[in-house]
């Protein structure tokens, strides 16, 4: 296999570690993800972001055990979906996942939203930390989850989510909520940290990124690695996943930080969790 980028890790709250950069693999726009996962893999990403609901957990985990890795080198996310929120029906969640991962063990299980209407999130949490118990799931988070949501879940429980996964570039860069996940050392990953592309048009990130020698998307990315996030972006072309990858060759001035940050923030599409449904 070709030398692949050096990626530095996160130590979670439970010990275990992930990179600070990861692959996700959600496809529902095209793409064959056997092949995705498989060049990823290949181009040095251990950080694979999958989910129930995207219903390509069995490539990913083909990929993964066809990739010739150790399996403790990969870390696979995947995230339990809002149907089956709730005591029992997160067993079989779980169960799910594994049989379609083909997979003895999830290294990060994440609930996927927190769906507030149905109020199952707390008693889902408590069904993760069973799993986590039983040996199942290494570690525990959560995905979208407020500063509300989170703190509800700590006092419940008492059980810190090792991550939570929430929308975050520099159109949406979650200052609070950062600040929230430090003080009680919960990592925080960004899903759609390239705006799902609309970033790439940011004239302002393109000049920074041409005095480094990057792309845009490298700046873009770049910046979500010093404020302290993990992002998983997603590419279909071998070329961009590798490059997405190389970040740490180059580090952004506090100026630089302050002018991708002061771009018009703004969500993608208006997914705020405290009102967003997804099953
Ligand atoms: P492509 O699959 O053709 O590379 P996000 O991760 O924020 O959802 O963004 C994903 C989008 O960004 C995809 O459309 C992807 O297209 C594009 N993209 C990913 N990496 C790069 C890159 N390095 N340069 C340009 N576009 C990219």
């Amino acid at each position: 296999m070709a030398a692949v980028p050096a990626v530095p890790t996160h130590t979670l709250n439970d010990g275990n570690a992930i990179p600070a950069v990861g692959f996700g693999c959600y496809t529902g726009t095209g793409g064959d993800p056997a092949t995705l996962v498989a060049s990823a893999l290949a181009s040095g990403y251990r950080l694979l972001d999958t989910a129930l609901r995207y219903d390509n957990e069995d490539a990913v985990g083909a990929a993964v055990r066809a990739s010739g890795l150790d399996r403790d080198d990969v870390v696979v996310t995947t995230k339990l979906p809002g149907r089956l929120q709730g005591r029992g029906a997160a067993r079989e969640a779980l169960e799910t996942s594994l049989g379609n991962l083909g997979l003895d063990r999830i290294d990060l299980y994440l609930i996927h939203w927190p769906l507030p209407r149905l109020d199952l999130y707390v008693d889902t949490w408590r069904e993760l930390i069973a799993f986590r118990d039983e040996g199942l799931v290494r570690s525990i988070g959560v995905c979208n989850f407020t500063e509300a949501h989170l703190s509800r879940l700590i006092e419940a429980t008492v059980v810190v989510p090792a991550v939570n996964q929430v929308e975050l570039h520099p159109y949406w860069p979650q200052d609070a909520l950062r600040a929230f996940h430090a003080e009680h050392g919960i990592v925080t990953e960004g899903w759609s940290p390239l705006g799902r592309g609309a970033l790439l048009c940011s004239a302002e990130v393109t000049a920074i990124a041409e005095t480094h020698g990057v792309s845009t998307a490298q700046a873009v990315l770049r910046w979500q690695v010093q404020v302290g996030s993990v992002p998983l972006p997603k590419s279909s072309d071998p070329q961009r996943q590798r490059a997405n990858l190389d970040l740490f060759g180059f580090a952004l001035t506090d100026e630089e930080m302050a002018t991708i940050a002061g771009v018009d923030h703004e969500r993608l599409s208006g997914q705020d969790p405290d009102e967003y449904e997804e099953f």
